[in-house]
């Protein structure tokens, strides 16, 4: 059995994680940052950087005093190297550099979209390659055929938004504080999600792609033109968007092989309404619906420990010269298209 120390710091959780081989999670400790956004109604990456770099060296020795362990006991250290706000990656690959070089210990440079893509195996061990992964976070909105570690196929992407943005811009634009997705989702419990007409942007088309910002501006246009409860504009907006997730995730569907699973992971994956339609639409195409427990769907470091257990038992670790990337798509053939990718 082999224990990875996991360290996360892309956007603005500083995190650390103790995993094992055996889907353990010995320790894991997570800083969120949410009351120093706050009041900018999103992240700001310098002061997200910052606070990393206060935080995380004490953290780390938290994560590893809650499991009774030391340095000595880690077999390897994972930290994101991208993609996502590249002060605050620097901090955390810079961290597992360090402390590569002090013990020794192999390193395992992480794309944070992978720990997200493999994060559904570290919550279930029956779930085996491949699977469709509708990857869905505050930075991307993708779905990507899984084949195995490192092996990723892009099916569709957003042409503008993410998903999680459109939710934390609509609920910005609600007047419901950072970040907007749980808050939406609360709301969207207490009002009718037949009251608002929003458009579905996509949904039918020939190309595979997602668009969100056109749902976004309605909303907008929804609250000013003052007709409607803020709970009625919140619960058609999360159906809007689930019709263009259930759609969009259909057509894939039908363009793929056979699969072992239907897959949800990232921050949004957390949205209840979300995850029971596509368990609706794994039913519908009989197979099994795997989305991760709500811990691991936002940004925490257990699920870098698990991709870096998984890189490490194939064998792969990376050099200390390694670099930090705010780009790095998980399918390197895919084609760029209009307006994604502005973000990590
Ligand atoms: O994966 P994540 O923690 O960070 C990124 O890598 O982006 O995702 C954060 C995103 C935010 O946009 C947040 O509003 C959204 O996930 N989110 C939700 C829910 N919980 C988090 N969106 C909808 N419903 C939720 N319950
Ligand atoms: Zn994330």
């Amino acid at each position: 059995m082999r224990t990875v120390l996991g360290i996360e710091s892309s956007c603005d959780e500083t995190a650390a994680a103790l995993v094992t081989s055996d889907r353990t999670i010995l320790a894991q400790r997570i800083a969120s940052q949410d009351e120093a956004h706050r009041p900018y109604g999103g992240v700001v990456p310098e002061i997200a950087a910052r606070a990393h770099s206060e935080r995380i060296a004490p953290l780390i020795e938290a994560t590893l005093a809650d499991a009774g362990m030391t340095l000595d006991d880690v077999d390897a250290i994972a930290a994101t190297a991208g993609p996502g706000l590249i002060g605050g990656v620097m901090v955390g690959l810079v961290t597992a550099k360090a402390l590569a070089m002090a013990t020794g210990k192999p390193l395992i440079a992480v794309n944070h979209l992978e720990g997200h893509a493999l994060s559904p195996r570290l919550g279930d061990g029956a779930l085996e390659y491949p699977y469709l992964l509708l990857l869905v976070s505050g930075g991307h909105c993708q779905i990507l055929l899984v084949e195995g570690v490192g092996r990723f196929r892009r099916l569709a992407t957003t042409i503008d938004d993410a998903l999680g943005e459109a939710f934390d811009k609509s609920a910005k634009l609600l007047g419901l504080g950072y970040p907007g997705g749980p808050a939406m989702e609360r709301l969207a419990l207490e009002g009718d999600a037949k009251k608002v007409p929003l458009p579905r942007p996509l949904k039918g088309s020939e190309e595979p792609h997602f668009s969100f910002a056109g749902l976004k501006s309605a909303v907008m246009r929804a609250k000013q033109s003052g007709q409607y409860a803020d709970a009625d504009i919140a619960a058609s907006f999360q159906q809007a968007a689930i019709d263009c997730l259930i759609d969009r995730t259909r057509r894939a569907l039908a363009s793929v092989g056979p699969l072992n699973a239907l897959v949800v992971a990232g921050g949004v994956a957390a949205n209840k309404a979300i995850r029971g339609a596509l368990e609706a639409l794994a039913a519908e195409h009989d197979l099994d619906f795997v989305a991760p427990p709500l811990g691991l769907c936002t940004d925490n470091a257990a699920m870098i420990a698990w991709a870096g257990v998984e890189r490490f038992a194939m064998g792969q670790s990376d050099p200390l010269d390694v670099a930090a990337r705010p780009r790095w798509p998980l399918d390197p053939d895919a084609e760029t298209v209009r307006g994604a990718g502005v973000k990590a």
